[in-house]
Order: structure tokens, then C-alpha cells, then sequence
């Protein structure tokens, strides 16, 4: 799969989630596999302002790249101001958000609102596109409600406006991230334009990714929930895409040593406080399925020290390793 000249081999990526995939995620993640990673969305007009926090979520570092720049935005002045700014920091790629169903991200008529406005996404797009010399992509939902759904359109002329390849995720705005993604919209998109399409939305394993590319046609692969607390999921489903054998299930000693690993790449990124508060969300997820670690959950969600966080995690790892904990993951020490 090719965005413009890059070559995306295998075609599998990590997607944007807020305040999830930082620069240590989409490190580890590229490690295991990931062929391209996003930054979370930012907004045009926090860009311009050059907000210190914005620009946060575009710290990356050499290892991550190829990386793409997530914007979102409803004024087309304001959007390709800020893909002039984004352009100078050297993103591989540049993409629009049009999917997030966020009130605050909706309200201002960016995100999932652009698919109810067409003549304003179309705007928005070329702005974009002519104030980059990156190439530009777009990620959309299925449409804004049951009744509206307009992606294959909307993909046409994305298509024609000059974009370098779709992102899809097919459910509306109003489902927001309930139900399930319904993937015939993947295949419609697909049918409905010649640059490449990245089908996304609740691809778990390795099968979920075959099946999505065998039942849709759609050029790449975007995981982006799945991965979280389990980065191995890009090693799984490489080697699927890549006809090698399955690779092993993180054993319990992995997983928890890729999570103190996580959590030092973010102290070290963000100092302690906020590296510390900011890994609970993914040392919970870590611990998905081992259901005897409750009390360490339940300590780790407390504990500022980072170096206390990496004690309790060790600790634990010998107690549910004494226990065999087999958990969800199957994972146990080794
Ligand atoms: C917590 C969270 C944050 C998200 N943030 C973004 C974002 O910044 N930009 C975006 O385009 N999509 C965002 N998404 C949507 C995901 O990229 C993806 O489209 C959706 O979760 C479906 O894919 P999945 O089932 O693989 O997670 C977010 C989703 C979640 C759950």
C-alpha cells in the first residue's frame, strides 16, 4: 500500500486514540510491528495559538516514523494555517479529521459535523491539500446518522480533491463507538474510489485483520483500541499478513515488563507526575483478564513514585506467576 511515495509494507497501522497514543505507545508499537502510526488529533485553531499543549502531542521521535499528523478544524483559514505549521515539523503525512463524535470537537463543526456538511468539507480539504507539500489524508465515519449515511460519496470527492488515501471507520456519529462497525460500508468506499482505503473499527486479532481485508478489499489495516495494554497485536497480525508463523502470546513476565518499559519512556517524556498519571490507563489495560491482580489495579491507580508503580508490578508479577494465573491472554511466567 502507498500514501504518495511511502510505502506501507505490511499494510497495517496504529491509529489515533486521544490521549492514548503518545510518542512511548506508538514506539512500542512500531517496535512489534506497526508499518505506521498516527499522533492524535490536534486542533488548527490550538496550533496557530501555538499552544505548548498541542504541540505535545506531536513530539515524536526518529524510531516512530513513517508518522501522520492528525488536525481537525472547520475553518479552512485556520486549517491550512495550521498545515503550514504541522508541514514544518516534518510529518510524513497530514490527515483530517472528520470522524471524532466529541460534542466540544462537533460543536465547532469539525470532526464527525464535517460529514453533514459536505460543501465545508470539500473547503476544508483543499485548503489543506494546497497548503502542504505532504501528502494528505482523510479519516471518516460512515455518515452523521442511520439516515445519512453518505461515506462513499463523501469518499468521491476526497478522491478528487487530490487526497492520497481514506481512512474509514463505518459507524455514524450518533452510534459513536457503540454497536458494531459495519464493514459493508469499507467495502463501498473501496468500490467507490481508486486511491487507497484503510478499513478500521474493532479489529481485536489477527483473524479480525485478515477477515476485514479478505471481506472488504480495503488496501491497509487501522487498529486502534485493540492495541492498547497489548501492542503485540501488531507482531500477530505481521505475521499473518506476512504468512510466518504465529508469533507466541506475551507471557505474563512480558507484559508486565513492557508496561514498566512504557512507563519509563513516559516519565521520560512527560516528568514524572504526569507520566505516572497518564500510564494508569494503560497499566489497567495491561492487567485486562488477570482477574487475581485486582489489588495491584487497585494500587497502582493511587501511587505517584514511578519506582513504587515498577516495585508493585514486579511484586506482582511473582505472585501471579506463583499462582500460574493464566488469564484472558494465557500469559504466565516463564
Ligand atoms: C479514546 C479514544 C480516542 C480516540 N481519538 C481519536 C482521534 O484523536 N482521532 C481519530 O481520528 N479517531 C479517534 N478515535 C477513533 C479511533 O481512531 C478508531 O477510529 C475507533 O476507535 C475504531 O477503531 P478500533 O475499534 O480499532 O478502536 C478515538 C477512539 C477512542 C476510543
Amino acid at each position: 500500500m502507498r500514501i504518495g511515495n511511502l510505502v506501507i509494507d505490511p499494510p497495517l497501522i496504529l491509529g489515533p486514540l486521544a490521549g492514548l497514543t503518545d510518542s512511548p505507545m506508538r514506539r512500542l508499537c512500531r517496535r512489534m510491528g506497526a508499518s505506521l502510526v498516527w499522533t492524535e488529533m490536534v486542533s488548527a485553531e490550538g496550533t496557530i495559538r501555538e499552544s505548548q499543549r498541542t504541540f505535545e502531542f506531536l513530539d515524536f521521535v526518529e524510531e516512530e516514523r513513517p508518522i501522520v499528523f492528525q488536525l481537525f478544524g472547520a475553518n479552512p483559514e485556520s486549517v491550512a494555517e495550521a498545515a503550514r505549521i504541522l508541514d514544518g515539523m516534518g510529518p510524513d503525512v497530514i490527515d483530517l479529521n472528520a470522524g471524532c463524535p466529541a460534542k466540544k470537537v462537533v460543536k465547532s463543526g469539525s470532526g464527525s459535523a464535517l460529514m453533514r456538511d459536505p460543501v465545508l468539507m470539500q473547503e476544508v480539504v483543499r485548503a489543506l491539500i494546497e497548503s502542504t507539500s505532504r501528502p494528505v489524508t482523510v479519516k471518516i465515519r460512515s455518515g452523521w446518522d442511520e439516515d445519512s449515511i453518505n461515506a462513499p460519496d463523501v469518499a468521491g470527492f476526497i478522491e478528487e480533491l487530490g487526497a492520497s488515501a481514506i481512512t474509514i471507520h463505518p459507524r455514524t456519529r450518533a452510534q459513536s463507538f457503540s454497536g458494531t462497525a459495519d464493514w459493508s460500508l469499507i467495502t463501498e468506499v473501496k468500490r467507490s474510489v481508486r486511491i487507497p482505503v484503510i478499513g478500521n473499527g474493532d479489529v481485536r486479532c489477527a483473524d479480525d485483520a485478515i477477515r476485514m481485508i479478505d471481506t472488504t478489499g480495503c488496501d491497509a489495516v487501522m487498529i486502534g483500541r485493540g492495541a492498547v495494554g497489548n501492542p503485540w497485536i501488531f507482531r500477530e497480525v505481521r505475521a499473518a499478513m506476512t504468512g510466518a508463523e504465529p508469533p507466541p502470546e506475551p507471557s505474563l513476565r512480558e507484559r508486565l515488563e513492557t508496561a514498566i518499559e512504557q512507563l519509563d519512556l513516559m516519565v521520560e517524556a512527560k516528568g514524572v507526575r504526569r507520566g505516572v498519571r497518564e500510564m494508569r490507563k494503560h497499566i489497567v489495560a495491561y492487567l485486562r483478564g488477570f482477574h487475581s491482580a485486582s489489588k495491584l489495579r487497585a494500587e497502582l491507580l493511587i501511587i505517584e513514585d514511578p519506582e513504587i508503580v515498577k516495585e508493585k508490578i514486579r511484586e506482582a508479577l511473582v505472585e501471579l506467576g506463583a499462582s500460574r494465573e493464566t488469564g484472558a491472554g494465557g500469559g504466565e511466567t516463564k
